[in-house]
């Protein structure tokens, strides 16, 4: 019997069906909502998919659980979109010895033994956070900004999530590079909204000289946005706000002049999923670390790409 309070009949019915566990991370960003959606469209019964989707809640351990779950089910696949990257090793285990294919998506795990999983598709983290400061290296030279000092503060991911790892990488290595780039403080805003503004309260307390904001995603950037509004400030011109995802929102907010630029990270994993799944199924060879290419856009460019954009 499957998950979702189907009976045996129903579950028999659908014995063509290629059965997916998909391990979600929880619902915590606007970019989160548009992968599980990218999931749920394309892992239907049309496709000659049963897809049994779990919300982790940010929770490494409500991740695990729901593993074994699937492993308990027999799942013909299971995806996972990791909260962190370690710790994995004892429950990939168990879907090797149960022999269904481990499928990453999105973030990264790390592992010792790399055939406890079968292929990874998701975005350059690392380069989405060079991408990043490149874009701030530019806009100061571009405004005639080059000699001045510049006071930083990164709003960083879930700490321990390739998300956050590889952007903070790159915003720090990009930071250290430029002896006119001062980091003044770092710290975690989880990804969300609320604790994006919260945190952001807090260091516009702590310092009230900042310039520029890197948020590890667009959801606490908007937050940022918010604080930095009830200080009398204006987001965008008094300070620089660079953020990470692109969605929608963030596009509507570079229209507006409140976040200056938005790195791309691509969520519409689902059909890249299906794709590997389907060479598997055949038999085929698939590539082993996949990733997506992305784009940065900022104030010059929003009004024109955001009718194109589909999440
Ligand atoms: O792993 C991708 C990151 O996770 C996105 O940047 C963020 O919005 C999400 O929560």
């Amino acid at each position: 019997v499957f998950a979702g309070g189907q009976d045996e009949a129903a579950a028999g019915a659908e014995d063509d069906l290629i059965v997916v566990g998909y391990a979600q991370v929880g619902a915590e960003s606007d970019w989160r909502t548009a992968n599980t959606e990218s999931f749920k469209s394309t892992f239907v019964e049309e496709n000659g998919y049963r897809l049994i989707f779990d919300d982790a809640q940010q929770k490494q351990q409500n991740q695990i659980k729901a593993i074994r779950n699937f492993i308990q089910q027999d799942v013909d696949y299971i995806v996972v979109a990791p909260v962190v990257e370690t710790g994995w090793e004892t429950v990939l285990s168990e879907a090797k010895a149960a022999g269904i294919p481990v499928i990453l998506s999105d973030r990264m795990m790390d592992v010792s033994d790399d055939s406890l999983y079968t292929a990874w598709v998701g975005g350059n983290f690392l380069k989405e956070g060079q991408d990043g400061v490149k874009w701030l290296n530019d806009y100061v030279k571009k405004n005639g900004l080059a000699s001045q000092e510049l006071n930083i503060v990164l709003l960083q991911g879930t700490i321990g999530s390739s998300a956050q790892v590889g952007r903070t990488q790159g915003i720090l290595a990009g930071i250290d590079a430029n002896p006119k780039f001062k980091l003044l403080a770092k710290q975690t805003g989880e990804f969300t909204q609320a604790k994006g503004q919260e945190v952001m309260e807090s260091f516009l307390k702590a310092y009230p000289d900042i310039d520029v904001v890197f948020a590890e995603n667009d959801n606490m950037a908007f937050g940022a946005i918010d604080a930095i509004k009830a200080v009398g400030k204006q987001p965008g011109k008094d300070i620089i706000i660079i953020s990470f995802d692109a969605v929608h929102e963030a596009f509507n907010r570079m229209i507006a002049g409140e976040i200056n630029c938005s790195v791309e990270c691509n969520p519409l994993h689902g059909p890249r999923v299906a794709e590997i799944i389907q060479k598997l199924e055949r038999g085929e060879k698939v590539d082993k670390i996949q990733y997506v290419v992305e784009e940065v856009f900022d104030t010059s460019n929003a009004k024109e790409i955001l009718p194109t954009r589909m999440y």
